[in-house]
């Protein structure tokens, strides 16, 4: 089995690797079950035959998001193979995919079809990239694609290793990495309200795209990871 349960109606999927400037990013999709069946597919991974066989098993793909402008990879080829789902844009998506239709960009608001379920904001503040933050509320699951990033070490090698612990990628102290959190210079006072925001839905548990889930004591993580908002 690709899909994993993570919990109830919430599973993970793991995908194959891909190179982030020279580094081995580990790629993980999170799918939610809403109450009437349909799937909401957050960051999807690489497409196959076995994974879309299991998810057409599970239910129909309805909702494919892309949580921040560098998360577009594999969009093309879900939105070829479920041509009836609907595909949403994290912000200045749009303009850089045109080859992709978008239904609409997400909002600080989450959108009607899931709004009793899945809770959302966006983490604002820097000017160089703004990532949509969801949360499952059943499962009480955050659900985070780039803000936090917690490789374990043997993710890399030698090299790798000590520039990913300059840029604060490594578990089990993953944050943001530092280029991006230095673009918040001017914005810590938008990052601080979604951090509260995110702090507020009471997480136990965070789902993330690269590296080790956070499982348990989230808040914990979220205030500690997040110290360089304050
Ligand atoms: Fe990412």
């Amino acid at each position: 089995m690709q899909l994993k349960k993570f919990d109830d109606n919430i599973w993970i999927c793991d995908g194959k690797t891909v190179n982030f400037y020279g580094f081995p990013y580990s790629t993980r999709m999170t799918v939610i079950q809403l109450s009437q069946g349909d799937l909401w597919v957050h960051s999807p991974v690489e497409l196959n035959e076995q994974l879309k066989k299991e998810l057409d098993k599970l239910g129909k793909v309805v909702f494919l998001i892309s949580p921040n402008k560098i998360h577009h990879l594999f969009l093309s080829e879900w939105v070829s193979a479920y041509s009836d789902a609907n595909c949403y844009a994290s912000p200045g998506l749009a303009s850089k995919r045109q080859d992709i239709h978008f239904t609409k960009e997400l909002t600080l608001q989450p959108e009607k079809e899931w709004v009793n379920e899945i809770e959302q904001t966006i983490f604002l503040g820097s000017p160089a990239m703004e990532e949509v933050v969801f949360f499952h509320i059943s499962s009480k699951t955050l659900i985070l694609a780039d803000l936090i990033e917690n490789f374990n070490p043997t993710a890399f090698n030698c090299w790798q290793k000590k520039i990913a612990r300059v840029v604060g990628i490594l578990s089990p102290n993953g944050k943001t990495p530092v280029d991006w959190r230095i673009s918040f210079f001017l914005g810590k006072k938008k990052a601080q309200k979604a951090l509260d925001i995110m702090l507020g839905w009471k997480p136990e548990n965070i789902i993330i795209s690269h590296g080790e889930c956070i499982l348990g004591n989230a808040p914990e993580f979220l205030e500690k990871s997040f110290g360089w908002v304050s």
